[in-house]
């Protein structure tokens, strides 16, 4: 069909004129007033409009003003005469119009004018699409990124996960009477765990291997994203939701959903959660359908859940529909007798990727180990062997000194810092940490003029979280 053109003018004889000049190439509509050129535009769609700037009621620049908001992408021509070029220049400046006509005119120049004008409309309207296309595509790539990851992570079984103590061994033997069934598993532990490793195990040694592994960190979206991560979202249901997007639960359909560090999720967003894992349904965000899915639920939280149920910051009744074979990783002091392990094996991963050969560890870097509490537990230790691979040179043990430098590092740090030796006696960590927090803002802050936002910049803090350890110290 040929593009819509909608002419307003109150003289129907300019009406007729152009209507003949127009009426083979172009849909032509034809108004007399303002008013049922505005109507035309509520019910159908219109490339471009060509209006008289002196109409009785609205002038053609007001009604373009009109006009815009019903349809902002349709080109705007004004017909004007000798004595109008003052409504014209206020109007190409104002964005009302794209071009204008100057009255009287060549049938010539006007197809020419309205043939611009047409095209300009459909290269934005082609644009538009393009764009909307990219977006389904994005999704749908983000989507197969999720299933192209799914074959990588067949890997995933119990040979990734290091650790022959009893306390690990406890923990095979929950996982492997859980992994047959369809039954939801809570893996709690401290940081570091490897509690993120155990929920992919169990995904990838179960019957639904061969379906998606979802995870998703609860803690690192907003609480609207993480609902339409989650859930997925109609186009327009809020700013950004350009396109229908399809969430975690409707992708993993069949597969397993991985909540991680479930206990950052708001109120709303446990009781829609309560809503999938008791009768696996939910609705997208924007939308009322009800999409049911069948997914194997695993969550993880290194945060103490059933204290938080206690505080009132975590549903009763979710923790006990998400808890209902839980599995405690223990932390890495618990499990000493693994460390020789993991770090024979972490060794040989980085000394493989770094394209090196190193033996093993000196006797003094077995004892460091040995002695570390590893706070941070197995991602520390992992952290600690990288960063000794790499540093290490031609040496065929890794020595005390190499697993050491990120202390000496700190040691090296702490000595910029004026008088901060001479301050400090030898108290616990944490008050050393304050200590060392308090000399350094307060440095900062000095040498930025007290300047709040060029501090903050400088520190990696945010201005609220400048402002907080500020109070915090009494720092002014
Ligand atoms: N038993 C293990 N054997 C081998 N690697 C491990 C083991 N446990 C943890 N890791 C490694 O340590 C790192 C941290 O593990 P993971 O991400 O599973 O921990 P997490 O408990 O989920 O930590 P967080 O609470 O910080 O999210 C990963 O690189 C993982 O591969
Ligand atoms: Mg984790």
């Amino acid at each position: 069909m040929n593009p819509t053109i909608l002419i307003v003018d109150d003289e129907q004889h300019v009406l007729n004129s152009i209507n003949r000049t127009l009426r083979h190439d172009y849909n032509v509509i034809l108004s007399l007033d303002g008013k049922s050129a505005l109507q035309v535009l509520r019910e159908q769609e219109v490339s471009a409009i060509l209006a008289d700037q002196r109409m009785p009621g609205l002038t053609g620049s007001e009604y373009f003003h009109e006009a815009r908001k019903i349809q902002p992408d349709t080109t705007r021509v004004l017909i004007t005469g000798y004595s109008d070029i003052e409504a014209v220049i206020q109007a190409v400046n104002d964005g009302q119009i794209y071009y204008y006509i100057e009255k009287p005119w060549e049938p010539e120049d006007l197809k020419l004018v309205m043939i611009r004008a047409v095209e300009r409309y459909q290269l934005i309207k082609k644009n538009k699409e393009l764009l909307y296309e990219l977006e389904v595509a994005n999704q749908l790539l983000s989507n197969e990124n999720i299933i192209l990851k799914k074959d990588v992570e067949q890997k995933y079984n119990f040979s990734n996960i290091i650790g022959e103590s009893k306390a690990m061994k406890d923990v095979y033997d929950l996982m492997r009477k859980v992994i047959p069934t369809d039954t939801t598993v809570y893996i709690s532990g401290e940081t570091g765990t490897g509690k993120e490793l155990s929920a992919r195990a169990i995904h990838f040694n179960g019957p639904r291997k061969d379906k998606i592994f979802a995870a998703q960190n609860c803690a690192a979206l907003p609480d609207t994203l993480l609902e339409s991560a989650l859930f997925g979202h109609k186009k327009g249901s809020f700013t950004d939701a350009t396109s229908d997007k399809k969430g975690l639960f409707e992708v993993a359909d069949g597969g397993t959903v991985f909540l991680d560090e479930l206990s950052d999720t708001s109120p709303a967003l446990q009781q829609r959660l309560l809503r999938v894992i008791q009768e696996g349904e939910f609705q997208s965000v924007g939308s009322n359908k009800t999409i049911k899915v069948d997914v194997r639920i695993l969550s993880a939280t290194n945060k103490d859940l059933l204290y938080l149920v206690q505080q009132g910051k975590f549903r009763e009744d979710l923790y006990y529909r998400i808890n209902v074979f839980p599995i405690r990783v223990p932390p890495l002091r618990e499990r000493m007798d693994d460390i020789p392990l993991l770090a024979n094996y972490f060794l040989n991963k980085y000394m493989i990727q770094a394209g090196k050969e190193i033996k093993g560890f000196s006797e003094d870097a077995i004892k460091y180990l040995l002695s570390n509490k590893f706070p941070g537990n197995v991602r520390e230790l992992e952290n600690m062997i990288q960063r000794a691979v790499i540093l290490s040179g031609n040496e065929q043990t890794l020595s005390l000194s190499h697993l050491q430098t990120e202390w000496e590092a700190g040691k090296s740090i702490i000595s910029t810092i004026p008088d901060f030796q001479s301050d400090i006696q030898l108290s616990s960590l944490p008050k050393l940490v304050e200590e060392f927090e308090k000399k350094y803002i307060s440095q900062s802050l000095e040498s930025n003029q007290g300047n709040i936002s060029k501090t903050a910049i400088e520190l990696g803090l945010s201005r609220a979280g400048l402002y907080k350890k500020l109070k915090r110290y009494n720092l002014d």
